[in-house]
């Protein structure tokens, strides 16, 4: 894994932005894309640049179950505000968290990802490893699955949220074999409350108690963090 230190976000957006244009030139076409505060600066970026992403396809990693598109906390919600609508693409992607038959929406997700392979995913960090809503203890083989969201979770989303009560309990998440399987993994983090995590991502055995530590085993990982993230380490 690559490990570049940054001096926060604003840095931390421009470089995953030259990462981004780097993949471009070479001709990538699919990018997976992340939600949560971690990626803001990295799309600010992107729409600062302007950068052309009419021939790209995005696949997002996860969506809560049972929030309408348009509500202001869903990740439909969040993807159009700091990027879509700013930046419009081939096609944007997301699970369909109000889907009557999740079980129908999930397999037609697999088929999406399968059809386009993702040549660049974005990832944030849990508090608690987990990379998209793969929470400790998720099978490194799961592709796209129903996830019932860890307490930590829950807790340290509430601050998107009127009350914590709000938050859903469930979300759809591309699985970790699907997150593997992308060319190049691009994981962003930033401050302390990421420090734990990353430690054990970076330097702890590849235990499915910390998702995101089996980026070890992929050949192409790139880290972005601050001094915060990396302090730990
Ligand atoms: C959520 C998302 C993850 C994200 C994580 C960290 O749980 N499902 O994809 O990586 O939050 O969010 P933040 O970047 O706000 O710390």
């Amino acid at each position: 894994m690559r490990v570049i230190k940054v001096s926060g976000p604003q840095e931390g957006g421009r470089v995953a932005c030259d990462i981004l244009e780097d993949c471009l030139g070479k001709g990538a076409k699919v990018l997976g894309l992340a939600t949560g505060s971690s990626p803001i600066s990295f799309y600010e970026e992107i729409c600062r640049r302007q950068l052309d992403l009419s021939e790209v396809t995005s696949i997002n990693l996860d969506e809560y179950v049972g929030l309408s598109p348009d509500s202001p906390q869903s990740y439909r919600h969040f993807m159009e505000e700091h990027l879509f609508q700013h930046r419009p693409m081939k096609a944007n992607y997301l699970p369909d968290g109000q889907a009557e038959d999740l079980e129908e929406t999930i397999e037609a997700y697999d088929s999406i990802i399968e059809n386009h392979p993702i040549d660049l995913q974005v990832l944030g960090l849990g508090r608690n490893g987990h990379i998209g809503f793969n929470e400790p203890g998720t099978d490194f083989d799961l592709k796209t699955h129903l996830v019932s969201l860890a307490p930590s979770t829950l807790e340290a989303n509430a601050r998107f949220f009127d009350q914590p009560s709000d938050v859903p309990k469930q979300a759809i998440s591309m699985g970790i074999a699907s997150i593997m399987s992308a060319k190049t993994v691009l994981l962003l983090a930033y401050g302390q409350e990421k420090a734990e995590a990353l430690a054990g991502m970076l330097q702890g055995p590849v235990t499915e108690d910390l998702p995101a530590s089996v980026l070890q085993r992929h050949s192409d990982v790139i880290v972005i963090a601050d001094q915060d993230a990396l302090s730990l380490c």
